[in-house]
């Protein structure tokens, strides 16, 4: 006779919605270059000032940037972070940024109507990204200023000396060139709010001019043409197709943008708008190929999604802020509160974005301290991280490598702007040491979840690591009062029957199975 235990347990599982996922090692979408995992920080609220920033703060550094702030920054394991903007690039000189602080002009920023001190510069910001270890992602003014400006920040950055710019970086206490490697061409042109918004053609012209000339002072250098502000500007594909005939043979990647609110508290919408992120991402690389065609170019132009979160907690509070502290140098704008919720929907955003990974080489998520960020901090207090901290952190720890296709079986849902949603979102990636890592989003908000994963390619494997994220509040968030509100909790679990591993999910939840070889290099 069986044991009651077992026959709940059995009858529960046959009851229980199921999803499959079938792996193969031969069937790869292609290497996850680390630059994926880059972030953003703006001129804006208190992203650098009180943000990385604040020399009276007690845990400042000899350089003014607060430690707790860079010891969060670290566990994310950044390889790139995209500077000085954002909308405020379009209005910026970056020449007030150098120089001794003493005499740095201060500037109004009209993207957010503030004022900027320029206390925190070029170097500065080049002396943080050493102490972080981060490369610079640098973007150049294309709004208000052009190609000239362009090539001067290039010659002062990159060129060893000898020149008026270079020696000038000499003089300012940096005799290395810091070879900046990756710069954007611009932000965000095509938007009315934009300092200097052009047409495509006029944007397509600059971009080619202002590349020609970049890349005629440094050769080696990358270069990201902006896309359009997001999929549903109007100009959207008219602008990619208009600007990339002008200047496609110039520039390495295109810029995609994109934020998703939740604003109706609909938890099931909101989640399957990782579907419109797929779509966005697959007709930006359909406009760039059909000019590659159209220009018989052997060239693929690559993806940069440089602005990626979601961002909608603070819109109405904003602009009341804006009143109150116009400007005033970092009033506390953008400052987005996220739920668990929104953890859930960074997980989805970045299986997204790793089932791109043949395509979408650079990533930021936008921003990284206090502006729609995952770390916050109090002035002269501390810093915390939010919900949607730890999807991001996971990826970007364990989902370097070679993505797998990932079939994933699940059963679907409709939703009021999606139809055929599927309940389980899930990427693999195997990385150097042989490990295989699983990431998987469970969009189904009252049951558990038998997830059945097939494992016959990978024999020996076993689970190393399970790392959940769950909350029984969906808008739970976590503040200064309580920092460790939503956050993940790690175990094994699961059991493995004819070669597939077999493990319950909880309803709402962000999933990461970390598998590893007995022949792993690690053991
Ligand atoms: O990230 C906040 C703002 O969003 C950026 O400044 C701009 O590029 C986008 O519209």
């Amino acid at each position: 006779m069986l044991p009651l235990s077992y026959k709940i347990s059995f009858y529960r599982r046959i009851h229980m919605k199921k999803a499959s996922i079938y792996l193969d090692r031969a069937f790869t979408v292609g290497t996850v270059d680390p630059r994926l995992f880059g972030s953003f920080l703006e001129h804006l609220g208190r992203a650098i000032y009180g943000g990385i920033y604040e020399p009276t703060h007690p845990l400042a550094d000899e350089d003014g940037f607060r430690q707790d702030v860079l010891d969060l920054v670290k566990k994310l394991q950044i390889p790139i972070v995209r500077y000085p903007g954002g909308n405020f690039v379009s209005g910026f000189q970056w020449e007030d940024s150098i120089g001794p602080k003493a005499s740095r002009k201060k500037r109004l920023s009209l993207a957010w109507k503030t004022t900027e001190t320029n206390e925190f510069g070029f170097h500065e910001f080049m002396k943080w990204c050493k102490k972080t270890n981060i490369s610079p992602m640098y973007s150049v003014n294309l709004g208000t200023r052009g190609a000239d400006a362009a090539r001067n920040i290039v010659e002062y950055a990159n060129h060893p000396g000898g020149s008026y710019w270079s020696d000038l970086r000499i003089q300012n206490g940096s005799p290395d060139p810091f070879n900046i490697k990756l710069w954007c061409l611009g932000n965000e042109m095509d938007a009315p709010w934009q300092t200097g918004q052009k047409s495509a053609v006029d944007y397509g012209k600059t971009a080619r001019e202002a590349a020609k000339l970049m890349k005629l002072v440094d050769p080696s250098i990358e270069l990201v043409a902006c896309g359009s502000t997001g999929p549903l500007i109007q100009t959207f594909g008219d602008w990619e197709l208009t600007m990339l005939n002008e200047c496609y043979d110039y520039v390495d990647y295109v810029s995609l943008h994109r934020y998703y609110e939740n604003p109706d508290d609909d938890t099931a919408n909101f989640l399957a708008n990782t579907l419109d992120m797929d779509d966005f991402i697959h007709t930006v690389s359909c406009l760039c190929d059909s000019i590659k065609g159209k220009k018989h170019s052997k060239k693929t132009l690559n993806l940069s999604f440089d602005e990626w979160n979601v961002w909608y907690h603070s819109k109405p509070l904003d602009p009341l802020i804006q009143a109150a502290h116009c400007w005033e140098t970092a009033p506390p704008l953008l400052q987005d509160v996220y739920t668990f919720t929104d953890a859930l929907m960074i997980g989805g955003m970045l299986i997204t974005l790793l089932s791109h990974a043949d395509r979408i080489k650079i990533g930021c998520l936008a921003q990284l301290v206090n502006v729609i960020a995952p770390i916050m901090t109090a002035d002269n207090g501390p810093a915390w991280v939010q919900t949607i901290f730890y999807p991001f952190a996971h990826v970007s720890l364990f989902g370097r490598g070679t993505v797998l296709q990932t079939l994933v079986d699940s059963p679907r849902y409709d939703s009021k702007d999606f139809c055929d949603v599927p309940f389980i979102s899930a990427i693999a990636v195997s990385n150097e040491n042989g490990d295989l890592t699983i990431f998987c989003l469970n969009r189904e908000e009252q049951d558990n979840f038998l997830l059945s994963i097939n494992l016959r390619d990978f024999p020996g494997y076993d689970l190393a690591e399970y790392l959940q994220l769950s909350h029984p509040d969906r808008n739970a968030v976590n503040s200064q009062a309580f920092p460790d509100l939503v956050k993940p909790v790690s175990g094994k679990t699961g059991t493995f029957e004819n070669g597939y591993y077999q493990l319950e999910i909880p309803p709402l939840s962000w999933n990461v199975l970390r598998f590893k070889s007995i022949n792993s290099k690690d053991n």
